[in-house]
């Protein structure tokens, strides 16, 4: 293993006019986390004593999403080159490697990377290679005799004869911090582009005499965002790779190409997920849970042996007990459902709490919201609320109480109590014949 202290340059400063977007292309997301998001995930992952995200002037947001990270401002984007000149300053007085990665690239894994680290032996740079045949824009690896790294050519820049060479630069080189910039110094801009190519720097290494290396990694890894259509691509990557994860953990998927998981959703063993659900970030699903068709999850943990679904949606703040049953389309945001509770119909749960077992009838509504502000719903364990009750907050009905259905329920209601809180039913005899008769007089007078 490779123990040098490692510093991390995310490049992140290109303008991505490609996304036609007002939103910076590296806080696009992949997974329910910005591809920036990404990066520094595995950066932090290596251990990486400083992480210095690189920035055009006024990527105030981009500056914001790096927190507590370290952002250099690029003045002018000149080229790969020139953006990890402009991390001079913040690597100030650092000796060890300096990583270098996109901010666009958000499938290359950590293991990758940390492979590269252990593989690297005292080279001024290592270059994570990648095989991609036939033509690409990628800039082409020229080894020399030795399989040793002679240079990199950039696609725009090669001889027919360079671009046949199917070993490309995925983007990703860890550079000997010691050298860099004095390497970077000698770097000039007379090409295609008319920029300061960082791939310049294996070239610049080898005419100060020293080593070079390629390791590879899938191509996969490698692959680059800039339009819609490829931000698709890296999401469907993405999702293949976090529904194989699932699985391997002992999650059942039916159909997993229509389960959308986001990258931090943890699932348990034995849980069968069937087709069309949804993963917002922030979910945690226990052990030997159902959830059916068609839900929608964030922000949200179910307990072991629940069953949810189908066609539930929980929001963020949604906590299902052990074996509660959350049924179709019932809502529960921001509320605490305990061990055996059950929601079974057409209902909306919103801040409250719901004791173990109680039965929560089909339509009932928390009336949570006056307006202006939210307002709790406590019902307690073993409570038997009717269909079609409201509960207008703030209100709690006590442990094993009922409430009538259709019941508007604004005052407490005392443990083991009834509560009935609707029109008194009125019964008139033959008024519905009567009513018939006279209208249909009415129109035979008419
Ligand atoms: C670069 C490599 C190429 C490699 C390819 C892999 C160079 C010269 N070429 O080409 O060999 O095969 O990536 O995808 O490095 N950026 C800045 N400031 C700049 C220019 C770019 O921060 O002035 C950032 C971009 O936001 C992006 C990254 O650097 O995250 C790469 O820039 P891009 O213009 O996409 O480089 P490529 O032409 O794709
Ligand atoms: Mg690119």
């Amino acid at each position: 293993m490779n123990d040098r202290p490692l510093a991390v340059l995310v490049l992140a400063a290109g303008k991505g006019t490609r996304m036609r977007s007002e939103r910076p292309k590296v806080l696009h997301q992949v997974a329910g986390r910005s591809m920036l998001g990404h990066a520094i995930a595995a950066a932090e992952t290596l251990g990486a004593e400083r992480i210095v995200v690189i920035v055009a002037p006024g990527m105030d947001e981009v500056a914001r999403a790096a927190a507590p990270h370290a952002v250099a401002v690029q003045e002018r984007q000149l080229g790969t080159g020139d953006a990890v000149q402009s991390a001079r300053g913040a690597l100030d007085g650092f000796m060890g490697d300096v990583l270098v990665l996109y901010g666009d690239c958000p499938l290359i894994r950590a293991e990758t990377l940390n492979a590269m680290r252990a593989q690297r032996r005292g080279e001024a740079v290592t270059v994570l290679g990648i095989r991609v045949p036939g033509p690409s824009p990628y800039g082409r690896l020229v080894l020399a005799g030795d399989g040793t790294l002679d240079r990199i050519v950039e696609a725009l820049d090669a001889t027919e004869a360079e671009r046949r060479i199917d070993l490309c630069n995925s983007g990703v080189m860890l550079i000997d911090g010691t050298r860099l910039f004095d390497l970077l110094d000698g770097i000039g801009s007379a090409n295609a582009k008319g920029e300061y190519y960082l791939t310049d720097i294996v070239a610049a290494a080898r005419r100060a005499g020293l080593a070079c290396r390629v390791v590879e990694a899938p191509a996969e890894e490698a692959l680059g965002v800039n339009s819609r259509v490829e931000l698709a691509e890296a999401e469907a990557v993405m999702q293949a790779r976090l529904r194989r994860k699932v699985m391997e953990n002992g999650a059942t998927l039916i159909d997993p190409a229509t389960v959308w998981l986001c990258h931090d959703t943890a699932i348990g063993r034995d849980v069968t997920i069937e087709p069309n659900v949804v993963f917002g970030p922030g979910v945690t699903i226990g052990d030997g849970v159902e959830i059916r068709a068609f839900c929608h999850i964030e922000r949200a943990t179910v307990a072991d042996g629940a069953i949810i679904g189908p066609y539930a949606r929980l929001r963020p703040g949604a906590e299902i007990g052990a074996k509660a049953h959350i049924g179709n389309f019932v809502e529960i945001k921001n509320a605490r459902i305990d061990a055996g509770a059950k929601a079974n119909h057409l209902s909306y749960i919103g801040d409250a709490d719901v004791g173990a077992g109680a039965n929560i009838g089909a339509g009932t509504i928390t009336c949570n919201y006056d307006g202006f502000a939210k307002h709790r719903t406590v019902i307690g364990a073993g409570a038997f609320i009717g269909s079609d009750t409201t509960l207008v907050a703030p209100v709690t009905v006590g442990d094993g109480a009922f409430t009538g259905a259709g019941s508007t329920i604004t005052e407490d209601v005392p443990a083991d109590a009834l509560a009935v809180a609707r029109g008194r039913q009125a019964v008139k005899e033959g008024w519905a014949e009567a009513f018939r008769a006279r209208q249909r007089a009415a129109k035979g007078n008419g």
